[in-house]
């Protein structure tokens, strides 16, 4: 088994999407482990996206994910990384996810894709520690 960190970003919770994507991540079968409802400071979004870190998005990212409250969760089950990658769709809601996917289904700008999910266990492993840390 593993573990994934998931994030339902700001536009996610303006657009009251909370309930569909928690939904999502029940029908898949996996397993809610941790849940928080919270505003992001700067320092935490800049070590969150720290790969990021000088590419041309990097500061409207920073300016994005901090803009209003977050759902943060760890997320587990078999396979939960890929699992949750899957059934949040590729990174730009157009040109590559899926139909099906909450990316494909529910957005349209890369820069506002609604989800976050964790790219590979060493990822997952530096996310839940930043933010989960008492887990
Ligand atoms: P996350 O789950 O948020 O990490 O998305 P991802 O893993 O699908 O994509 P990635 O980690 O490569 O990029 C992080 C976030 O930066 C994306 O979700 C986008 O919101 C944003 N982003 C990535 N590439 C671009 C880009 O080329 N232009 C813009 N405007 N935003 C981008
Ligand atoms: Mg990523």
């Amino acid at each position: 088994t593993e573990r994934t960190l998931v994030l339902v970003k700001p536009d996610g919770v303006e657009r009251k999407l909370v309930g569909e994507v928690i939904s999502r991540i029940e029908r898949k079968g996996l397993d809610i482990v941790a849940m928080d409802l919270r505003t992001v400071e700067r320092d935490l979004a800049a070590q969150h996206y720290a790969e990021h870190d000088g590419k041309p998005f990097f500061s409207s990212l920073l300016e994005f994910i901090t803009s209003g409250p977050v759902l943060a969760a760890v997320v587990e089950g078999p396979r939960a990384i890929a699992a949750w990658r899957q059934v949040a769709g590729g990174t730009d809601p157009v040109e590559k996810a899926t139909p099906g996917s909450i990316r494909g289904d529910l957005a349209l700008e890369t820069g506002s894709n609604l989800v976050h999910g964790s790219d590979s266990p060493e990822s997952a492993d530096r996310e839940i520690k930043l933010w989960f840390p008492s887990l």
